[in-house]
């Protein structure tokens, strides 16, 4: 494939560069002519420079004539075989691109038979092999750095790949899926649909999810906000969407950051992140599933790794738990200092109250929660308030009480958030 977009410059090129060449030739040689007659000697020449230099007129010496024609011979020697003479391409043939793919594959050659070992074990196997390390770190330098970082804990707007916190999971499977397929997480823009005010009162809902300083009125407001818009993809706890990489805004973790006005800039603007698909990047070279392999174990043995198995499908939320037959467990979610079921608690009751009437010798064990602050015996008391109440809810809704077991768990302060810890498992044993 030529370059040149006119067939003219090729040509331009290529005369310019052989009666340059020719050129030099013709002016050498008529500048050489004179050659000392024997016994002749050098003379001075007439001129003087400045006043007081004067010139021999000795011929040229040959060595350096020769050296000059030399370079000559060279240089169309180099234009005969390699491409240098417009659209010529050589005797020999030779292309960057050629001499490139034939290092590629001299380089594939030789690792061929040590990815070949890699590709019988399983992710978590070539994870712990210090080879595949070695290796998969060189190919995250190549391919990922430059967005994640060369220590995989990223920057703003990309994710920190060496915690267990994950946007999308961190099991082998779902790591494979985000490098093969790449990743878009879209969270839509609230500013005009929310407008300014409802945007900072849901904002200081969101800070208040993670234990953050806020403003309790404006979060209690916010509240409502983020039921209405936010919980579809960030669940009704706020604790986040795998299947949408929708974050969990419940813990320490920020993608963008936690602080207010970042928040904010976050709900109004909205976010947009791309994780391009790196099939194509990796190339079509045989080597490629190789490469995706050890790369996925790679960032699987950065600390954040989890089993395949272990991955928790996304918790389904309150409104939607009444649709499946066999609820294994309910949470319902209690407000601050209270143990009063909500309408949101209710429904979240719902379906095993369901399966209860519809299976007689189904047994249901509750346990209360409290968050992490306030005092110890007034948790506790709180915590089994909460579990009497979701009782006195199961007993209302005609469930004998011999069926229900209040259990008090070894630890009642909840994990997660505040929002997540005050609540109140019920489930089915
Ligand atoms: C052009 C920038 C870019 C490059 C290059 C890139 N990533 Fe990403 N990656 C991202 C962004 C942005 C996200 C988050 C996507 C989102 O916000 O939904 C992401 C997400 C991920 C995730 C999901 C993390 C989670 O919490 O679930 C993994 C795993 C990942 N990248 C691995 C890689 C690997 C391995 C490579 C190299 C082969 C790579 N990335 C190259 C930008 C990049
Ligand atoms: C359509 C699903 C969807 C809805 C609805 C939605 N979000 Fe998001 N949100 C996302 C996704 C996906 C991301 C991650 C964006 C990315 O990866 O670039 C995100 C990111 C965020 C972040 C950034 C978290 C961090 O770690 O920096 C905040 C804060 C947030 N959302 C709050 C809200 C609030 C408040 C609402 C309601 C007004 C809302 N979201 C509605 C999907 C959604």
């Amino acid at each position: 494939m030529s370059d040149f977009t006119s067939g003219f410059w090729p040509i331009y090129i290529s005369v310019l560069t052989l009666a340059s060449i020719v050129g030099t030739w013709v002016f050498l040689k008529s500048q050489t002519t004179r050659k000392f007659a024997p016994g002749e000697k050098a003379e001075l020449m007439e001129h003087t420079w400045d006043g007081d230099l004067q010139d021999f007129n000795n011929p040229l010496p040959r060595w350096w004539l020769g050296l000059f024609y030399g370079t000559m011979i060279f240089a169309l020697g180099y234009l005969a075989l390699w491409p240098g003479l417009g659209n010529y391409a050589g005797m020999l043939k030779w292309t960057s691109i050629g001499e490139y793919e034939a290092e590629v594959k001299a380089a594939e050659a030789k690792f061929q038979p040590v990815y070949a070992g890699f590709m019988k074990q399983d992710i978590a196997t070539v994870a712990a092999d210090p080879n595949a390390r070695a290796i998969g770190k060189h190919l995250f330098l190549t391919y990922c750095s430059q967005c994640h970082g060369s220590d995989a804990t990223g920057a703003k707007g990309f994710p920190n790949l060496t915690d267990g916190d994950w946007l999308y999971g961190g099991d082998p499977d779902t790591i494979v899926a985000t490098i093969t397929n790449g990743r878009n997480g879209v969270m839509p823009p609230w500013g005009q649909v929310l407008g300014a005010e409802k945007v900072r009162q849901v904002a200081n809902y969101v800070l208040s999810l993670s234990g953050r300083k806020h403003d309790a009125t404006l979060a209690a407001a916010g509240k409502t906000v983020f039921a209405e818009n936010c919980a579809a993809c960030h669940m009704p706890d706020g604790t986040g969407m795998k299947a949408l990489g929708a974050p969990n805004l419940t813990d320490k973790v920020w993608l963008y950051g936690g602080s207010e006005a970042t928040i904010i800039e976050t709900i109004s603007k909205g976010r947009n992140g791309v994780m391009p698909a790196l099939t194509q990047t990796l190339g079509t070279t045989s080597n490629k599933d190789a490469k995706l392999h050890l790369l996925a174990a790679y960032v699987y043995g950065l600390g954040g790794g989890v089993a395949n198995t272990a991955e928790p499908a996304p918790a389904a939320p309150a409104a939607e738990a009444a649709a499946p037959a066999s609820p294994q467990a309910a949470k319902m979610y209690f407000d601050t200092g209270k143990a009063e079921m909500s309408a949101e608690a209710t429904a979240a009751l719902q379906p095993i109250i369901d399966f209860a009437k519809a299976n007689p010798d189904a047994r249901i064990a509750i346990s209360g929660y409290h968050d992490a602050t306030g005092s110890a015996a007034a948790n506790a008391e709180l915590a089994k308030n909460r579990a009497k109440a979701v009782r006195d809810a199961l007993t209302a809704a005609g469930i004998a009480e011999d069926r229900i077991e209040l259990r008090k768990p070894e630890v009642t302060t909840g994990e997660g958030g505040p929002a997540e810890a005050r609540r109140v498992e019920a489930s089915i044993i």
